[in-house]
């Protein structure tokens, strides 16, 4: 693999994060860092999307400049996504300078080649979707089916894409890139909403919508946010029309653009329709992950239930976002809605990080140092000359996971994991170590957890993109080098000599709710 470009969709500043945001992040920073473990060469982007009334009105109800209010709320964006760990390589904002003359030029570019023009238009517009709807969109009492709000008639004189002009085309790309919508059960929607489209509008009057990107040429316009949101995967590579940067002749086009199933259409429908209108190649891929609910009720300020990623960390007195990324990123299969609810999650995590996993490697390494003080001893290779059944299965789950993320399944993969995991406590459990010790058979006891700890080391590997502090602290407990690439994994690890230090095996990670787990924050 050459280069890997992952994208999330850039997220309105009007409120703090929740955990629906924070889904979407943890998710792509899953994927992101396990293709860095498969590619020197990769590019994380994520941000905020800054413009249109939404942002307008709310700042004007909070008494502040929608500047202000950007400022304030792009910042707990970037303080949470650093708090779960989401290591991005750039953060956007639709405000940014170099962002805005960007988009004024695209905009120009597609003007001036026909395929924006002017036109006077009545339509309803939704706020909340920041996009006009036709009647066929809204429910029986007209309301808009995603906000449940009545959208308002605007009458205006804006600036149109010619969509449809692209229609054909982008049929056509669906149907013959099988993988372009992921999951592929969604390309269907895609079609049908195809059939229907028209041409869109892409600007609003400035005596409507202020707060936007003032039209080149003709200030009385601003870009209305789809265009200026989505030119952000262009943008923060250097795009410009003009001048195209070494970072975006490196990363465009884009491997996966990770976003919600609401904001489909936008991506798969008029997003290409604007790469072609600008000659540029299109995304590899548009991964629409689901929904999350809380205790499976839709998240809504008016139910009170929108829940924020550090309201749980705190809850559960969490040093660690681990634990929470591990959930999230393994909530729903590929597509589906997942949901969180507090029991769920303590019982999850206790029962695959803390009780399988954690346990496994320090019993191990505990064992290891009790009955040979820590030292790994040639014999240890066995009759076998280090040859095992277990070895081959943990090679096939590298395969298994790498193929799961190939489909952006990654609750897929984690299962392989667990899998993984379960197998090598089985053989822990039905070779019982503590019991060759007892028979005085040493060397068939050092070859069982030896044969442990090299499984130990491809488990750090393989759970590091979800669980990057844990994985580490594995790591260092088993002298293994986390940086190996997954194509180099092998189980040889654990080589004679190597050296357990006895002084640093701990827990990587304390039941949730353990008392040991409290003490050990109170210390
Ligand atoms: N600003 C647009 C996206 C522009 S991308 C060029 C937007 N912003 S948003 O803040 O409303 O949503 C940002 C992302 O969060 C979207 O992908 C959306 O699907 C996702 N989620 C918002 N609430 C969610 C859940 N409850 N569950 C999962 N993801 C959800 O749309």
């Amino acid at each position: 693999m050459e280069k890997f470009y992952i994208t999330t969709a850039i997220d309105y500043v009007n409120g703090a994060p929740h955990i629906g945001h924070a889904y979407e992040k943890i998710l792509t920073d899953v994927i992101y860092r396990h293709f860095t473990q498969r590619c020197d060469n990769t590019f994380f982007l994520t941000g905020t999307d800054e413009h249109g009334i939404k942002i307008q009105k709310t700042s004007a109800a909070q008494g502040m400049t929608p500047k202000e209010l950007c400022d304030m709320n792009a910042n707990k964006f970037q303080d949470a996504w650093k708090r779960l760990g989401v290591d991005y390589t750039k953060f956007i904002r639709t405000t940014d300078d170099y962002h805005e003359k960007a988009v004024q030029k695209i905009f120009d570019k597609l003007l001036k080649k026909g395929d924006i023009y002017k036109h006077s238009y009545t339509g309803l517009y939704c706020s909340g979707c920041e996009a006009f709807l036709s009647e066929k969109d809204l429910t029986e009492d007209g309301l808009c089916p995603d906000h449940q709000k009545k959208p308002e008639v605007v009458e205006e004189e804006n600036y149109f894409f010619r969509l449809t002009k692209y229609k054909d085309a982008i049929i056509r790309h669906i149907k013959t890139h099988p993988d372009f919508i992921v999951p592929s059960f969604r390309a269907n929607e895609v079609l049908n909403q195809l059939e229907n489209i028209e041409d869109i509008s892409v600007s609003r009057t400035t005596a409507n919508v202020s707060w936007g990107v003032p039209v080149l040429g003709d200030p009385e316009q601003s870009i209305y946010v789809w265009i200026d949101a989505l030119s952000n995967y262009i943008t923060a590579l250097g795009y410009d029309t003009e001048a195209d940067t070494e970072t975006y002749k490196q990363f465009w086009p884009a491997t996966v653009h990770v976003i919600g199933k609401d904001i489909l259409k936008f991506h798969s429908i008029y997003w290409p329709a604007i790469l072609m209108a600008l000659d540029l190649p299109l995304p590899e891929h548009i991964l629409a992950h689901g929904w999350i609910t809380i205790d499976q009720t839709k998240m809504s300020k008016s139910l009170g239930n929108v829940i924020s990623p550090e309201s749980i960390m705190q809850a559960f007195n969490l040093e660690i976002p681990d634990p929470l990324r591990y959930y999230m990123a393994s909530a729903a299969p590929c597509g589906k809605d997942g949901n969180y609810s507090d029991e769920d999650f303590k019982e999850k995590v206790n029962a695959h990080l803390a009780n399988s996993m954690g346990n496994l490697l320090n019993r191990t390494l505990s064992m290891l140092v009790k009955y040979f003080d820590g030292d790994v001893k040639p014999e240890f290779r066995g009759k076998s000359g280090g040859k095992s059944e277990l070895f081959d299965k943990a090679l096939e789950t590298v395969k298994e996971v790498k193929h799961h993320f190939d489909y952006f399944e990654v609750q897929e993969a984690a299962q392989k994991i667990v899998e993984l995991v379960d197998i090598t406590n089985k053989y822990v459990t039905d070779n019982a170590p503590w019991t060759l010790a007892k028979e005085g058979q040493m060397d068939k006891c050092g070859e069982v957890l030896t044969t442990v700890l090299e499984i130990m080391c491809v488990i750090a590997s393989l759970i590091y993109p979800y669980c990057p502090n844990i994985a580490k602290s594995m790591a260092e407990q088993l002298s293994y080098d986390l940086s190996t690439k997954l194509d180099d994994i092998t189980c040889d690890n654990i080589k004679a000599g190597h050296l357990i230090d006895k002084e640093n095996i701990k827990p990587v990670f304390l039941r949730m709710d353990s008392e040991l787990a409290d003490k050990s924050k109170k210390d």
